[in-house]
């Protein structure tokens, strides 16, 4: 699978969800989850997320690894997302930080 790791957080650009071909994106208030049920690992999302913020699986970096369990059990939770739409009000303010973990809504 491949795996939204916390760049997201606060941002939401939602480039990715427009180019995936099996709808694996899940939405939740301020961050996006890849269903692994559903990624087919073809990586046409990595290009178009403007803060890189999606890497396969066997790439997330050692301090994003519960990235991994997190995505999966997000997206047990959250609807679909298939549509483009505007990121967050102040995604710009928050696309350079890291650590952004204990901002995550559920
Ligand atoms: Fe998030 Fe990047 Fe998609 S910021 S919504 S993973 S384009």
């Amino acid at each position: 699978t491949h795996v939204v790791t916390e760049a997201c957080i606060r941002c939401k650009y939602t480039d990715c969800v427009d180019v995936c071909p099996v709808d694996c994106f899940r939405e939740g208030p301020n961050f996006l989850s890849i269903d692994p049920d559903e990624c087919i690992d073809c990586a046409v999302c990595i290009p178009e997320c403007p803060v890189n913020a999606i890497v396969p699986e066997e790439d997330v970096p050692g301090d994003q690894q519960h990235m991994i369990a997190l995505n999966a059990e997000l997206s047990r939770g959250w609807p679909s997302i298939t549509k483009r739409k505007a990121p967050l009000p102040d995604a710009d303010d928050w696309k350079d930080r890291t650590g952004k973990l204990p901002e995550l809504q559920r």
